[in-house]
């Protein structure tokens, strides 16, 4: 290290501390903060509290978290119905782990990468939900499968499904197959019915793999507004993948997953024919699923809460109405986002790594070196954007847990 960088880092706090309010300072002046990175690594997180982190950053409430992880273990256990949770929006094998601990029969991704993460860190029961179609993923599928014969994917076309048998064949392993059907979102599944069915006798007769069952993600019905409108969506998006299954049974298939639904749809796709829910985004709650309304408050889906905020820091304020922030671009701002406690103020974005906070009407006053935190818009796509999230209980960080398998082509 040459001499300037030590002195930097060696001087660190002295050198941040006039930049911090009065607040800031005489919460942090206590905290070594040239030794942060060292201490995470050492998960010592004596004195570090929202006010010592880096900003923007992501911070989850962990008793919310919790609350928000046992109300769906504990209704999947009631309902019954199986819960093989979706990862893509935590990308935490931290999170996977306690879902699993809470009964999940295990997870469910949305990338290869996502896939392999999990089955790395010891997840059993993977569903990848999009079929092998490159050449590039069906050898990571192959290879995965050897690896860890709990590991499953789906196809949902005949030429796939055959090079999934040429190369599961060539590995000499028996791939673990669902066959991904329509139910109301264009973007995959083959129809329903015949197709469906022949796909399946396809799979099923195929040397190297095991048919498992169906896939069937009705993603239009999970935020649709209202419960009772969303309940009639989930039953029509599900009509077709229920003939599909009893066309199955009858031809002496068997059928042993039919899985889908939804943070949205939890609570009513088991009276429609699934055996598992591949729910995500309940861990955290974004804040426009919040406006889709539950069974108890048609104007707000109270069911699960928002654990997940990320915590920015004020870092002017020339202009009437208006305060700058770090939470910008890169943060993935959206003028859909909330802000915590203070619902008088507008998200809005200035650029790259500056955000903006403006007054709607009314409310309190906002100081140069405050910290606000906010509500994201679509978790999916935050989380992809940051490193780690701080755990938080009250206002003390009490553990660090990495976010994994983000972009980067190595990775995808
Ligand atoms: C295949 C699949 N299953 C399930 C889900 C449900 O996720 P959530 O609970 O976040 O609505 C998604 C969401 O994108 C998905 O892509």
């Amino acid at each position: 290290m040459n001499s300037r960088r030590q002195f930097l880092a060696a001087n660190a706090s002295a050198l941040l501390a006039p930049m911090l309010s009065s607040v800031a300072r005489a919460n942090t002046k206590n905290y070594p903060y040239a030794e942060f990175e060292q201490r995470i690594a050492k998960k010592d997180f004596r004195g570090m509290t929202k006010e010592t982190l880096p900003t923007p950053c992501m911070v989850v409430d962990i008793d919310l978290f919790e609350k928000n992880l046992k109300t769906m273990a504990d209704y999947a256990k009631t309902a019954p119905i199986y819960l093989r949770p979706h990862v893509k929006v935590h990308k935490s094998v931290d999170i996977a782990r306690r879902q699993m601990a809470l009964g999940a029969i295990g997870i469910t991704a949305a990338t290869i990468a996502e896939s392999e993460l999990m089955s790395h860190g010891g997840i059993k029961g993977v569903l990848w939900t999009k079929q092998p179609a490159s050449t590039n993923n069906l050898m990571r599928a192959i290879a995965l499968t050897k690896k860890d014969p709990t590991f499953m994917f789906v196809v949902d076309d005949f030429a796939v499904a055959a090079n999934v048998e040429e190369a599961a064949a060539a590995a000499k392993v028996k791939a673990r197959v669902a066959v991904s059907v329509f139910a109301g979102l264009t973007r995959q599944g083959i129809a329903n019915g015949m197709p469906a069915l022949e796909l399946a006798q396809k799979v099923a007769s195929s040397k190297n793999i095991s048919f498992e069952g169906y896939m069937a993600y009705s993603g239009a019905a999970s935020h649709t507004k209202g419960w009772e409108a969303r309940k009639k969506r989930s039953q029509d998006d599900l009509a077709g993948v229920n003939e599909t299954v009893a066309l199955s049974k009858k031809a002496g298939l068997e059928v042993k997953i039919v899985s889908g639904g939804s943070t949205g749809t939890y609570n009513m796709d088991h009276e429609f024919g699934l055996t598992e829910l591949e729910c995500g985004s309940y861990v955290f709650m974004d804040s426009i699923y919040r406006t889709v309304g539950g069974k108890t408050n048609d104007a707000v889906y109270t069911d699960f809460d928002n654990s997940l905020s990320v915590i920015t820091s004020v870092d002017s304020k020339h202009h009437p109405g208006q305060v700058t922030t770090d939470y910008g671009n890169k943060a993935m701002a959206q003028l859909t986002d909330t802000v915590k406690g203070m619902s008088w103020l507008q998200v809005d974005k200035q650029g790259a790594e500056y955000g903006l906070l403006k007054w709607k009407d009314g409310g309190g006053e906002i100081k140069v070196g405050d910290r606000v935190e906010i509500f994201c818009s679509n978790l999916d796509m935050s989380t992809n954007c940051y490193d780690r999230y701080y755990i938080a209980k009250g206002n003390d960080i009490v553990d660090v847990w990495p976010i994994m398998g983000r972009g980067g082509a190595a990775q995808r």
